[in-house]
């Protein structure tokens, strides 16, 4: 058994909604409302999702960039949920995260070399002739060159640029990475170029992911197991391989029916999903999937099923298993 890296409990985050001229709190959008999960050490979690379901508020609370309204986030058993900005300084170096867009999270006036130097300046205690072997290494870790340190960004492709953001996630060392929608923007062969330098890092390095997509296919390539969100609550987690034969929630099976499969022969049916996510800021009664459930009865509207274990390490929030 490998060590639980990451702990989320019941973790929250409702954005007030304002309104009028003294900004009166209104509503509340109820973004992620109860996420538990557990990640273990060199794992990868996947999570999926149509868009708008808080896959990507979840991961800034995680990176502790965003405040949790309520829940807890215990790294090594250690509470880090509400942290001095002394001790979470700290942290920063564990946890690190690479987005869909490179070019917008990347300063486009700085050079390669002083973009992958930046975190080792503001944290660590390297000399100058260090830190450009260190960058170098770096740069020859992700698949680029000694030559590229003195670039901008804007000189290298989608991919490239994605494999400097993940050299610069990389160059503290980190425990946890969360990578959201990181590779969505590529074409599909740069997607699984980039999918598998990842992999091979979190080997190397002894990494662990969070890996964020709405993309089921990359989910499947890259996860050791995978949850599924929905309207901010997890309705399935389990090892990838149970829960792509064996998807238990309709909202599984729907998204995996979407999607394409290589094989010809599938005997999947698809199902088509009526109508759009409800709005967090007003979501349904009872179990938030009902208003679009193929198989909802009546219990579903008047109660919230909670997750259970139904098969080995695979959970599932739904009545349909009681
Ligand atoms: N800062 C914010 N203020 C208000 N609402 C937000 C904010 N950030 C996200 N939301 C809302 O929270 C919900 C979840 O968003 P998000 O986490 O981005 O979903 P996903 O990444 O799954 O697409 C969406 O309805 C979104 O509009
Ligand atoms: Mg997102």
């Amino acid at each position: 058994m490998s060590e639980i890296l990451l702990e989320v409990k019941g973790l929250k985050k409702h954005f007030p909604i304002k309104s009028g001229l003294l900004r009166r709190t209104v509503g509340q959008v109820k973004a992620v409302d109860g996420v538990s999960f557990t990640l273990n050490e060199g794992e990868t979690l996947g999570i999926v999702g149509e868009s708008g379901c808080g896959k990507s508020t979840m991961g800034r609370m995680v990176m502790r960039v965003l405040e949790p309204t309520e829940g807890t986030i215990l790294l090594y058993g250690q509470d880090i949920t509400r942290m001095s900005p002394g001790g979470l300084r700290k942290l920063r170096k564990d946890f690190q995260m690479i987005f869909q867009d490179p070019y917008s999270s990347l300063n486009q006036r700085m050079l390669i070399r002083d973009l992958i130097a930046e975190p080792f300046r503001i944290h660590g205690q390297l000399s100058s002739a260090d830190i450009d072997k260190e960058v170098i290494r770096l740069l020859e870790t992700v698949g680029l060159r000694a030559t590229d340190l003195f670039r901008h960004p804007h000189e290298f492709s989608g991919g490239q640029r994605q494999r400097i953001a993940i050299a610069r996630a990389l160059s503290l060392n980190p425990k946890l990475i969360v990578a959201d929608e990181a590779v969505s923007a590529l074409d599909v062969s740069i997607q699984s170029q980039i999918l598998n330098l990842m992999v091979d890092l979190k080997r190397q390095y002894h990494l662990s992911y969070i890996f964020i997509s709405h993309n089921l296919a990359v989910v499947k390539h890259i996860s050791d197991r995978v949850g599924v969100m929905y309207l901010g609550h997890m309705v399935e987690i389990g090892l990838k391989k149970s829960l792509f034969h064996k998807p238990l929630h309709p909202y599984t099976e729907a998204l995996l029916s979407a999607a394409p499969e290589p094989k010809r022969n599938s005997t999947r049916e698809r199902i088509i999903l009526q109508g759009d996510v409800p709005s967090p800021a007003n979501p349904p009664h009872g179990c938030p999937f009902h208003t679009r459930c193929p198989k909802a009865f009546d219990r579903c509207s008047k109660e919230r099923p909670i997750l259970k274990e139904v098969l080995p390490d695979h959970q599932v929030a739904c009545f349909l298993y009681e």
